[in-house]
């Protein structure tokens, strides 16, 4: 699988002892990522299904500077920093870390400018995006390459040195830019649960629309309050479990049959049973089901839930009604995205 970085460099390979005068500007780009199905029955031993959003981007660029070290400019927090001044930063901390391992540890002078397009806490992996898109372009700045696996396990390290203990699922989908099946197996024999990450096939390509509640909801609370749930009523919420591992099973042979509008009735099933377990909200409701009545095939709630996004399977015919209708239902805003036809090269068991 190739990355897309370009390394603008006009044939010598830059060197850190080369460093700053003779590098070229490089670029990098991260998609965005969104859990089809499955978020939640997932921390219970159940499948899911995510996806790489390829519209939706992340960009780095990196451009050599006269002195400094290294300054990045966050172009859509309108923030600037210098690395030496502010090392706690999980970007800085990210930085410090490829130096050292691809640059001999020799801070170069250089400017970093990240820009994103993805919605920041909406469950669509922007911190990840980010950071993927930075370790492609600086790498490449830095004259080496990287497979997607050690790009992937370089971003997982930085989430999990700052967000505690991150699923595996956003740096994976984000680095392979490949829809995957995710499944953790509690094997009694070992202490942690081994994890399956495995590329799915698709036949057909998706169109989706995503929507945007504009509320932004930290991952812990909803996970937090299905757990005290689930606690005091295992059995039910052990069968909602279920029945969102059978529509994840379901879509998964959907995708691969191109069988689309069997795919968005799941999607819908879906959503019903996260209502069930109690993580929709108002505003995620009134965005699904305003999708579903505009015509979309499908629409679901994705990720934590609570607030954050939604996605609503289109075609060719409904995407304008339904990016319509989701607006007028309150979307602070509505992206779209298209996830082409795959095969199943990819990760593999990680
Ligand atoms: O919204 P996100 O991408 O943080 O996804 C949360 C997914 C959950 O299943 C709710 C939690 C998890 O750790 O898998």
């Amino acid at each position: 699988m190739s990355t897309d970085a370009h390394h603008n460099h006009s044939g010598e390979a830059a060197t850190a002892s080369s460093g700053p005068r003779t590098a070229r500007p490089t670029s990098a780009s991260a998609p965005a990522k969104l859990i089809l199905c499955g978020e939640h029955a997932v921390v219970y031993g159940r499948p899911a299904i995510a996806l790489p959003i390829a519209g939706v981007r992340a960009t780095v660029q990196v451009e050599p500077a006269t002195s400094g070290g290294i300054v990045f400019v966050a172009k859509d927090l309108r923030h600037r920093w210098r690395l030496r001044d502010e090392r706690g930063r999980p970007l800085s901390a990210l930085v410090t870390q490829i130096i050292r391992r691809y640059a001999g540890g020799t801070e170069p002078d250089a400017r970093i400018t990240l820009s994103s397009t993805i919605p920041i806490a909406s469950g669509m992996g922007s911190g990840a995006a980010v950071a993927t898109a930075l370790v492609r372009a600086l790498v490449a700045y830095l004259g080496a390459t990287l497979e997607p696996s050690e790009v992937s396990e370089l971003v997982y390290e930085s989430e999990r040195h700052f967000h505690g203990t991150p699923s595996g699922i956003d740096n994976t989908v984000i680095a392979y830019e490949q829809p995957l099946w995710f499944e953790r197996r509690n094997d009694p024999a070992h202490e942690h649960p081994s994890v399956l990450m495995e590329p799915i096939s698709i036949a057909t390509p998706l169109q989706l629309l995503i929507g945007d509640t504009g509320v932004r909801s930290p991952t812990r609370l909803p996970v937090g309050e299905v757990r005290r749930r689930w606690e005091q009523d295992r059995p039910r919420y052990e069968g909602l479990f279920d029945a969102v591992a059978a529509v994840v099973h379901g879509s998964r042979e959907a995708l691969a049959r191109g069988a689309i509008a069997e795919l968005g009735a799941l999607l819908s099933q879906n959503h019903g049973y996260l209502q069930e377990i109690g993580v929709s909200s108002p505003e995620l409701d009134r965005l699904v089901r305003a999708a579903c009545a505009a015509g979309a095939l499908g629409a679901k709630l994705s990720g934590a839930g609570w607030g954050g996004a939604m996605l609503a399977l289109v075609t060719d015919d409904t995407r304008a009604p339904v990016a319509d209708a989701l607006r007028a239902a309150g979307s602070a805003q509505v992206l779209e995205s298209r996830v082409d036809p795959s095969g199943t090269r990819g990760p593999g068991q990680v």
